[in-house]
């Protein structure tokens, strides 16, 4: 059964609107957006689907697929759901849209979510700003896209408790078909750069892994960049990291330590990078780009520490392939997915390939999805 009947068959009533919200890839740009450093996402066909019908009761009324059983937010205690399983997400959301000054109104929400959980695609962002897009809509309060965006992330900061920077959320609003979105997270600036690499397609990978721990190791790194920027800040005035060129870089380098250290020079580094794969791109030269995928994977192996066996071996094995230009993995890392440029025509190959080289190393499979870069929020009257 597809959303529309199961919307049916939990609530008894018809579904009246459809409002999802995208999952996401990241060209480029890995860990630098809470360092206020430009990031280059993509909106995906992945998407959380939320089929809903305003009942103007004093619940949110709220059904997962997949999942039994239905679970009920009350209006007026919007701020005591944190600890609620899967709905703590829309909870959260509901609680800031509130703080906000919306009248948040009763309805029945059925999600229908084709994003991965725990894949490294941003199914928790999908969540957040469908159910952000479908609460205001009810309760007849238009919010711009970035704002629902900046909303979903303070819910997934504060009420959730990770401590994410902005780019899935933008991504999963804001984004635009058949381009990717080079963000400037330190002012919200953005531009559309077609994703355009003729002979090439971008293939994800998800490697399977069982989620573990990703949100506190998540949470060490935020800490160790700070620690590395409140030192610099002693020397020089800067604002983040991402202001840092690299030989303003070498310049404090000697002041950090250790894993201070390796951080804060992934995040300058990967910084250089987002601007000169940009520039590849817009000048169509993808073997360039490929490189810089390759070098974002070993920083982020090396000095970011947050890669893992898995995704090292499903990026290593997919740069063996003579067609694939380069691979690295996407998202906050330990687990979740790659993304890899492989030559259209011998995409089949290539993932023949790769997953079985990853079975062998790993003892488990990988999956492969179709992807296609689309819009973020949709809003459509059923
Ligand atoms: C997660 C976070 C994002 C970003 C990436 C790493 O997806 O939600 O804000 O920090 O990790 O680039």
């Amino acid at each position: 059964m597809q959303g529309k009947e199961l919307f049916k068959s939990v609530f008894g009533l018809e579904a009246e609107d459809l409002f999802t919200a995208a999952g996401r890839i990241n060209v480029i740009g890995e860990h630098v957006d809470y360092c206020g450093g430009k990031v280059f996402p993509a909106a995906l066909n992945l998407r959380c689907n939320v089929y809903g019908r305003k009942t103007g009761a004093n619940v949110i009324r709220i059904a997962l697929k997949g999942i039994d059983g239905i679970k009920e937010i009350e209006i007026d205690k919007l701020d005591s759901y944190k600890e609620l399983e899967y709905a703590n997400y829309q909870a959260g959301v509901a609680y800031y849209l509130q703080q906000q000054g919306t009248p948040i109104v009763g309805c029945d929400l059925f999600y229908e979510c084709t994003v991965p959980f725990g894949s490294g695609l941003s199914s928790s962002a999908a969540i957040e700003v469908a159910t952000a897009v479908a609460l205001s809509e009810y309760a007849g309060v238009k919010y711009d896209k970035v704002n629902l965006a900046r909303i979903s992330q303070r819910a997934e900061n504060e009420y959730v408790g990770v401590n994410c920077g902005i780019m899935d959320q933008f991504a999963s609003a804001m984004g635009k078909k058949d381009h990717a979105v080079l963000l400037d997270c330190s002012t919200l600036d953005y531009e559309y750069v077609p994703l355009d690499l003729g002979d090439y397609a971008l293939v994800v990978a998800n490697c399977n892994k069982p989620h573990n721990l990703v949100e506190s190791k998540y949470n060490v790194r935020r800490q160790e960049v700070e620690t590395a920027l409140n030192i610099i800040k002693t020397v020089k005035d800067v604002k983040c990291l991402a202001e840092l060129s690299p030989k303003d870089f070498n310049e404090v380098k000697h002041l950090l330590a250790g894993a201070v250290c390796k951080r804060a020079e992934h995040v300058v580094m990967e910084c250089e990078r987002v601007n000169m794969a940009v520039k590849a791109l817009k000048a169509g030269d993808i073997v360039e780009l490929g490189r810089l995928l390759n070098e974002s994977h070993y920083s982020l192996r090396d000095l970011y520490e947050v890669t893992g066996k898995e995704l090292d071996a499903l990026s290593s094995f997919a740069r063996k392939e003579t067609d694939c230009l380069g691979s690295r993995m996407i998202g906050a890392g330990f687990g979740g997915c790659t993304i890899s440029i492989v030559k259209k025509s011998a995409v089949e190959g290539f993932i023949r390939h790769v997953d079985k080289a990853y079975y062998d190393a790993i003892g488990y499979r990988a999956s492969f999805y179709e992807t296609s870069i689309e819009d973020g929020i949709t809003v459509t009257k059923l």
